[in-house]
């Protein structure tokens, strides 16, 4: 294990243009040992800070692990868009809440005031409530990143109406589902958007998708390319002229701290997405206070995540965290590749930002593209904090970013959490905790972390164990349920290790304390920091197919899926790997497809009938122990298109 330790330069707190939120470690330790010895006490302190209330709440929290009904602040009355713009426009109306960055560096770029965004998210909200939205309605959104998705979930939050946001990259079929899921009255989109060079016609998605969803009355579309749809009368709007008739003021309702705030869609180990939820307060200030503490994030501060909202980074760090903390955010259309690998330098030097949150996909394939030459041009002197995200990210990736973009100037935040936890569980404090490569650190404010034996299930305490990793007190920022399943969220994570909550990771507690997390113990797979679940591919394919969908290392993407597929047909068609590929992608998104299929006649199969794939991932990663395979079934395939794959066996 690598366990070089890397110092916050000295020069980080001395150029600091507002003083850090944290004088040291010193003020860490002593903060985190309060909130862990007297959680109620810390959160409630820390949110009548950060956020604002209508109504104080009387108690801080009821509840506990073992019975998965946790609650926080009860009593409490606040609005998220209230706490993410009313209070900012008030305090100082013309600082810039949104720069929105086009995918083509020739577009010019938004800037959008907090005075301006008030406006904007009103008039939306005024749309809403006249399209018949009502508080606790779900509002579908499916946008790109530009700054009016911004106010769909700010809009929605006015009015408490709770906020699903489907990634732009998903199917129409996926689209769907989750549309029928929520019971969407409303969907909110744009004409196109626009994503390295090419159109991504979101309204033709939107327009396949809701054929099938009768609950669905109205389309908004917010016109953004210009680019040809197609118009169903009745039921869709353009929202340019639809927002004309709605005042730039409406007052943003009370809701209880419990209230939803949104629902997102994420992957579990087995079945169908499920539909995590989060609450308004808890939520909030699990983004205000992760915002603060792990980023030092300063009102004058510019947040670049290039995180996409359809996922959890997106909305607590590229939307919740910076506005809650009333800096400005930038976001970004485009990718990091078009038209230049250097695209990320010059949107940070462009807008002077101060922070830039990312992902190891995105690192690892700039650091095979970029010379140190290619960027020099660059002034990224504002630039303070580096962000990771999404996986566990290698020494030399996190060696690269920190000196190629940090130039040994910055603070490197690695920061692990999940949709689940709605902000970070364990991360290295910007300019506070001594930086280890490769390492997520210590836990935040408040987490209480667990490593758990797998096989006994008892913790295993103090440094220099490996388990699988649990967090043993709540937090405001959990999720509180599953959307129409809480026993499945019970049984995901809190019946699993009863008291505990499960996060499905594994990971090692080094001589230091400092946690570095070893992936998914479960059958997730991580495409590009994109977490999908084995089975939910695998039953795409349930109808032309036997399959087994395997996570393998790849150096771009972390992982990539391989498919090792049997065919309930006695002739392999020609091209039936495409095929299958184009199924998936049709069916689930483009990151979900295969890098590879493989056509095999029978999977290997214990005797009760489950697939072994302990065995396919060592063929595939061409590991040759296979450990005890006495159980296994498998028969050779006898057609000579079969890949060899099985036959090795
Ligand atoms: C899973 C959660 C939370 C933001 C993006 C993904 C993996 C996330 C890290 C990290 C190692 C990480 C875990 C986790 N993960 N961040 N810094 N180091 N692994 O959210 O889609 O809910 O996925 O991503 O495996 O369980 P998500």
């Amino acid at each position: 294990m690598d366990s070089e330790v890397v110092h916050v330069p000295a020069e980080w707190r001395a150029q600091h243009p507002h003083g850090a939120h944290l004088t040291g470690m010193l003020e860490y330790r002593a903060l985190y040992e309060e909130s862990i010895r007297s959680p109620n006490t810390f959160w409630a302190k820390q949110a009548r800070e950060l956020l604002s209330f209508s109504h104080g709440f009387h108690t801080t929290h009821i509840g506990s692990l073992a019975k998965g009904n946790n609650a926080w602040f009860l009593g409490g009355e606040l609005n998220a868009s209230f706490c993410c713009v009313d209070r900012h426009a008030i305090a100082d109306p013309d600082r810039v809440a949104i720069i929105h960055e086009p995918d083509d560096s020739c577009d010019a770029s938004r800037e959008i005031t907090y005075g301006d965004l008030l406006g904007h998210v009103s008039r939306l909200a005024g749309c809403l409530r006249a399209q018949g939205v009502q508080k606790g309605d779900i509002v579908t959104i499916y946008m790109p990143m530009i700054p009016e998705a911004i106010f769909a979930m700010l809009a929605c939050a006015r009015i408490g109406a709770v906020h699903s946001v489907v990634f732009a990259g998903f199917s129409a079929d996926a689209l769907r589902d989750r549309i029928q899921d929520a019971n969407s009255k409303v969907v909110i989109t744009t004409d196109e958007g626009r994503r390295g060079g090419k159109a991504i016609p979101t309204k033709a998605v939107v327009d396949t998708a809701v054929r099938d969803c009768p609950c669905v009355s109205t389309v908004l579309t917010f016109k953004h390319t210009g680019g040809d749809v197609s118009w169903t009368a009745g039921r869709d709007m353009w929202c340019d002229e639809e927002l004309k008739k709605y005042p730039s003021y409406i007052s943003s309702e009370p809701m209880h701290s419990e209230d939803y705030l949104f629902l997102l869609y994420t992957s579990g180990s087995t079945g169908k997405p499920k539909g995590v939820l989060h609450s308004t307060a808890g939520y909030l200030l699990g983004a205000a206070m992760t915002g603060k503490y792990v980023f030092d994030i300063h009102p004058k501060d510019r947040f670049f995540c290039s995180g996409d909202i359809g996922w959890i980074t997106g909305h607590t760090y590229t939307v919740y965290a910076p506005l809650v903390l009333g800096c400005t955010t930038v976001i970004f259309e485009g990718t990091p590749a078009y038209p230049s690998f250097t695209r990320y330098w010059e949107v940070i030097s462009k807008h002077a930002a101060t922070h830039f949150y990312t992902a190891p996909t995105a690192l690892r394939l700039l650091k095979s593209k970029i010379k140190k030459r290619d960027v020099e041009e660059f002034n990224m002197s504002q630039l303070r904090v580096l962000g990771s995200v999404g996986e566990p990210i290698a020494p030399d990736t996190w060696k690269w970013f920190y000196n190629s973009m940090g130039d040994q100037k910055m603070t490197l935040t690695d920061t692990y959490w999940q949709t689940e936890t709605g902000s970070h569980i364990v991360a290295s404090l910007a300019g506070v905790t001594p930086m280890k490569p490769g390492c997520a650190s210590l836990p935040c404010f408040g987490i209480d972390l667990a490593i758990i034996d797998p096989v006994s299930g008892e913790e295993l305490k103090g440094n220099l164990v490996v388990g699988v990793l649990a967090i043993k007190q709540p937090w405001p920022s959990m999720a509180r349920t599953i959307k129409g399943n809480h026993d499945r969220y019970m049984d995901t994570y809190f019946n699993v290790y009863k008291g505990y909550y499960f996060t499905g990771d594994g990971a090692y507690r080094d001589q230091d304390g400092y946690i570095w997390i070893r992936g998914r113990v479960d059958d997730v797979v991580n495409v590009s920091g994109h977490r999908i679940s084995t089975s939910e591919i695998e039953s795409s394919l349930l109808e032309h197919a036997e399959t087994a969908i395997i996570g393998v290392p790849d150096e771009l993407t972390g992982e990539a899926i391989n498919a090792v597929v049997s065919l309930k047909t006695p002739v392999i068609p020609l091209g039936i790997e495409q095929e299958l590929i184009l199924h998936i992608r049709q069916s689930i998104a483009p990151f979900a497809a295969p890098k590879k299929v493989f056509i095999v006649k029978d999977l290997p199969k214990t005797r009760s009938g489950k697939i072994v794939r302990r065995i396919l991932r060592k063929l595939l990663t061409g590991e040759k122990e296979f450990g005890d395979i006495s159980t296994v079934r498998c028969s050779s395939p006898k057609n000579e298109k079969c890949q060899p794959l099985i036959l090795r066996l």
